[in-house]
């Protein structure tokens, strides 16, 4: 395989300590960074590269590692956009909507839903997202769980088993024989395809003991933990992302003192989602309380067809400095190595050495423009290990 060396970078955000300026995002002025087989060999000034293969030059722009979404649901039918005007003129969100979306994708062919997921992650691609993770969820039985995630597995190895994402229609009035089938036949048949499994522990959706119930039998069946938590309203979401030692925690709207210092204590990391709180017309989370208390933030963007449809990691960074008083660098790192954290991977989120060559061209001077030019389309390529997607 050949050499490429991206050259002329006015800014490269690494994220590398080790690198740079001393700040988070390691930052190096004037840079160059050379990738091999698909993995950053050096980074330095751009002065010292060393030759390569070929030549990338980037005329002065800044370039930072590559998105990394860590909570998306890509894997459904139909859209919501009724939903969404209603709530405009004043309906509140609820997760009712949901059923909705799940009629239509039992309805859909495997095709049209991988021709859904190629569509959002293109959409993605193009915004500079080189790493997203998927879920389930808008199936909800045993065959439409494990199809689903069959069809998120061809994009991403991030998969996540979210059978318990409400409980369906035709066990309302029974949601005990719905916990036992996700932790049963519908775990069997999605663990295959499945890195993550994931609950919705929420009033209305999953209860502490049916979250941790269902948690524990996905440690059990080899997936790793993650939870929707505290996104409605106060409740169990985080004490059980803690106590079952999840990845992360999503939303995390509504803490109380202790769930803060519950997910600094574990290292869970608290994943933020400006989008949803944007779309719903909701409350922002409190980034500046959990930045503050030492926990690791994340931002991703929940794409999904009811409560928050942008597939766009820039607009999530505008809205989480814009409105939840982040730093352009906070908001970059948490979209980047945050959400690295998130999926506990280390290879992607940064760009030093021995990286995924995962990386986005800006079309501007500094990675502080993506909050600036909120809406401007600056990304204008990305690379997964060194080959452009977009
Ligand atoms: O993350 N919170 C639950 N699930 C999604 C919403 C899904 C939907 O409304 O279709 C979320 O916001
Ligand atoms: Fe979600």
């Amino acid at each position: 395989m050949s050499s490429l060396l991206v050259s002329n970078i006015g800014e490269l955000v690494t994220n590398d300590l080790s690198l740079g300026d001393g700040s988070p995002l390691g930052l190096v002025s004037d840079a160059a960074l050379v990738v091999d087989g698909g993995r950053v060999s050096w980074v330095g000034r751009r002065d010292h590269a060393p030759a390569a293969d070929s030549v990338l030059d980037v005329d002065g722009v800044a370039v930072i590692p590559g998105f990394v979404d860590s909570h998306s649901h890509l894997v459904f039918a139909g859209d919501r956009a009724e939903e969404f005007a209603a709530r405009m003129a004043g309906r509140a969100y609820s997760a009712g909507g949901i059923a909705t979306t799940v009629e239509a994708t039992r309805q859909a062919p495997d095709e049209a839903l991988a021709a859904n997921v190629a569509r959002l992650v293109g959409e993605m691609a193009r915004q500079g997202t080189t790493t997203v993770e998927i879920k389930s969820g808008y199936g909800l039985t045993v065959v439409d769980e494990a199809r689903s995630l069959a069809v998120a597995a061809d994009f991403t190895a991030e998969t996540t088993f979210l059978g318990a994402h409400v409980v369906p229609p035709e066990y309302v009035d029974d949601p005990a024989s719905y916990v036992d089938l996700v932790t049963g036949p519908m775990l069997t048949a999605a663990a295959p395809h499945a890195k993550w499994i994931d609950v919705f522990c929420e009033r209305g959706a999953f209860d502490a003991g049916q979250a941790r119930a269902i948690l524990t039998a996905g440690l059990a069946a080899g997936l790793q933990p993650r939870v929707h938590a505290n996104q409605l309203g106060p409740g169990a979401g985080v004490t059980v992302a803690c106590e079952v030692g999840a990845a992360a925690a999503d939303h995390c709207t509504y803490l109380t003192d202790d769930d803060v210092a519950d997910l600094r204590d574990a290292a869970v990391v608290a994943t933020l989602l400006p989008g949803v709180d944007f779309s719903t017309r909701s409350p922002y989370p409190n980034a500046r309380r959990l930045l503050g208390a030492g926990v690791t933030v994340a931002l991703a963007t929940d794409c999904n067809p009811g409560s928050c449809y942008t597939s766009s990691m820039p607009l999530c960074i505008a809205l989480a400095v814009r409105e939840m008083r982040m730093t352009p660098a906070e908001a970059l790192w948490a979209a980047t190595a945050g959400g690295a954290a998130a999926l506990r991977r280390d290879d992607v989120g940064r760009l030093g050495v021995g990286a995924s060559a995962d990386f986005a061209v800006l079309d501007a001077p500094s990675y502080t423009h993506l909050a600036y030019r909120p809406g401007v389309p600056l990304v204008v390529a990305a690379y997964r290990r060194g080959q452009r997607l977009a």
